[in-house]
C-alpha cells in the first residue's frame, strides 16, 4: 500500500505561495479557518490532502511542516469557468440566498464538471482499500458521487462549509438534479446547521424522489446516506495563548494607542465579499455619528477588507462602493489626525489579528448571510478579559451558537444602529456576563469537537452503509 487511509480534497491547498526575504518562493501554512480546522485530523490520520495551489503553475507533491500535499493545477480556463464562473459567480451567490445574482453559464458547467472530474480521479489514486475521503466545500459538490464509480470501497464524507439554500432558491439552478447526486455519493454529508441539512432532505425528496426519514436517505441499491449539522469552529485554545501572549498584548496596546486612545474601538474583520454586510455596518456607525450619538473622538471602526476573488466582477463592483462610502464617511465626519473609519485593504497573520482582537471594544460581524463565520468566535476566544462585545448577524451560522451577542438584522438600519449604540454603552457587568458565556460555549466546541464529531459519524455511518431497511 503506497497510499493514504485519509484523503482530503478540498478546492484550495492548506499553502500559501510567498516570497521569502531573499526574494525565493516558498509555501507558508495559510492562515484560513479551513486549515487550522482539518489540520489535526490530518495529522493524526497520516493524511494527505489534494487541493489546487493557486495560479496555473504545476507543481510536484511536497510536504509543509510535515503535512503531505498533492497540488492539482488549473488552467487559466479553469481557473475563469470553474473557479470564478461556476464556484464564486453561480453557486456561491445562490447558496448566499441570492444576495447578489447569480449567473448560469453552460461553459462554466461544463468546465465545473471536468474539475470535479480530475479532483476524484486523483483522489481514487491515492487512497489506500476502505479508505476514508473527506470532500470539502461548494467546488467540489460531484467528487463524491464521481469518486464512488470509481472507487466503490471507499468511506466517503463531504462537509458544506457554506448555507446550503432553500429549495425555493435551489430550484434556480439548471444543474439542481447532477448537484444533488454529487453529493449523494457520500456516506455522510455535513452542513453548518439543521436547517441547511433539512433543505438538503427536502430537496432529494423532492427533485430526486429518493425515500428520506429524518436525517436518513434511502438509495434504490440500499446504500444510505445521512444529511447531518455539524457547526464548525475554531482553535479556541490556539487563540487565547496567543491573544495572552506578550507580544500580542503590547501589540494591542500599540494598536490603541496608535488610534488615539479613543472611548471605543469598533472593529470588522472581513473577505472583501458582498455578502458579508460591510458596507451596511459602516452607515451605520456613520449615522450615529452623524445623529451626535457619539464623536470622532469616542470612537472608531477599524475596518480590515481582505482582498478576495477580485477578478469576479460583483467583488470589483463591491470594492468600489466600499471605498466611496469610507471616503465619504470620513469627508464628512473626520477631522485631521481622525478619521471616522480606519480602512484596510489587506490581510493580516493571525498575531495581528489576535492583536487587533484584543484591541477592540466592539466587534461587528453583520453578514447577510453567512455559513458559520469563524471571525466572531475568533474575537470571543481572543476576549482574555471576558470584556468586549459582539454585535453580530442573525443570518450567520455563529449566531445559533453565540446568544450572548447583540444580535441583529442586516437590512434593518435602525435595529443595527441601535445594537451598537448599545454595546457602545454597555455596562461593564453586562459585557463581562454575556462574554464568560459565550466564552464557555467556544471552549466547549472547538474545532478539534467539530471534526472528532465528523469523522466518528462518518466511520459509525458506513459501518450500516450495506444494511437494508
Ligand atoms: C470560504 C469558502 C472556502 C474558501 C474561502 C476563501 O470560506 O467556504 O471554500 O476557500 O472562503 O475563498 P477563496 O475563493 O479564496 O478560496
Amino acid at each position: 500500500n503506497v497510499g493514504h487511509d485519509l484523503v482530503i480534497v478540498a478546492n484550495r491547498l492548506p499553502v500559501d505561495r510567498v516570497a521569502d526575504p531573499n526574494g525565493r518562493a516558498r509555501w507558508r501554512r495559510s492562515p484560513g479557518g479551513l486549515v487550522s480546522a482539518i489540520e489535526p485530523v490530518m495529522r493524526a490520520h497520516d493524511g494527505v490532502w489534494i487541493g489546487w495551489p493557486g495560479g496555473t503553475q504545476k507543481f510536484k507533491p511536497f510536504q509543509v511542516e510535515g503535512l503531505d500535499l498533492v497540488p492539482l493545477a488549473m488552467s487559466a480556463e479553469e481557473i475563469e469557468e470553474h473557479y470564478e464562473g461556476f464556484s464564486n459567480g453561480t453557486l456561491w451567490p445562490l447558496y448566499h440566498d441570492v444576495v447578489a445574482k447569480p449567473e448560469f453559464h453552460r461553459e462554466w458547467w461544463d468546465t465545473y464538471v471536468k474539475v470535479n472530474r480530475r479532483f476524484a480521479e486523483r483522489a481514487a489514486e491515492l487512497a489506500n482499500d476502505g479508505a476514508t475521503v473527506w470532500v470539502h466545500d461548494y467546488q467540489l459538490q460531484l467528487v463524491p458521487q464521481m469518486l464512488r464509480e470509481l472507487r466503490p470501497d471507499l468511506r466517503i464524507g463531504f462537509y458544506l462549509h457554506i448555507p446550503f439554500p432553500p429549495a425555493e432558491l435551489f430550484q434556480q439552478l439548471p444543474w439542481r438534479r447532477q448537484i444533488l447526486e454529487g453529493l449523494l455519493g457520500a456516506d455522510l454529508v455535513g452542513f453548518q446547521l439543521p436547517g441547511a441539512a433539512q433543505n438538503f432532505i427536502r430537496l432529494v425528496r423532492q427533485r430526486v424522489g429518493h425515500k428520506t426519514h429524518r436525517d436518513l436517505v434511502y438509495l434504490p441499491d440500499g446504500r444510505t446516506v445521512r444529511a447531518h449539522a455539524f457547526p464548525i469552529s475554531i482553535d479556541a485554545a490556539g487563540f487565547e495563548e496567543l491573544a495572552r501572549s506578550e507580544p500580542v498584548a503590547e501589540r494591542a496596546e500599540a494598536i490603541r494607542e496608535a488610534l488615539g486612545n479613543p472611548r471605543r474601538i469598533f472593529l470588522g474583520i472581513d473577505r472583501l465579499d458582498y455578502t458579508k454586510g460591510i458596507h451596511a455596518r459602516l452607515r451605520a456607525f456613520g449615522e450615529l455619528i452623524s445623529d451626535g450619538a457619539f464623536t470622532v473622538d469616542d470612537a472608531v471602526f477599524v475596518q480590515v477588507a481582505v482582498p478576495s476573488r477580485e477578478r469576479v466582477e460583483h467583488y470589483r463592483n463591491l470594492r468600489d462602493d466600499i471605498e466611496l462610502l469610507v471616503g465619504r464617511i470620513n469627508g464628512d465626519l473626520g477631522r485631521i489626525g481622525r478619521p471616522a473609519v480606519s480602512y484596510l485593504h489587506t490581510s493580516y497573520p493571525r498575531e495581528e489579528m489576535a492583536a487587533l482582537y484584543r484591541a477592540a471594544d466592539i466587534m461587528v460581524v453583520t453578514p447577510y448571510r453567512d455559513g458559520m463565520n469563524l471571525v466572531a468566535k475568533e474575537y470571543v476566544a481572543c476576549r482574555v478579559e471576558d470584556d468586549g462585545a459582539l454585535v453580530l448577524s442573525e443570518f450567520a451560522g455563529a449566531a445559533d451558537e453565540l446568544r450572548q451577542a447583540w444580535l441583529v438584522n442586516p437590512y434593518d438600519m435602525n435595529g443595527m444602529k441601535a445594537a451598537l449604540l448599545e454595546a457602545y454603552q454597555a455596562d461593564p457587568k453586562e459585557l463581562t456576563r454575556r462574554m464568560k458565556a459565550m466564552r464557555r460555549q467556544i471552549a466547549q466546541h472547538d474545532v478539534k469537537a467539530w471534526a472528532d464529531s465528523f469523522m466518528t459519524e462518518l466511520e459509525d455511518e458506513s459501518h450500516s452503509h450495506t444494511k437494508s431497511v
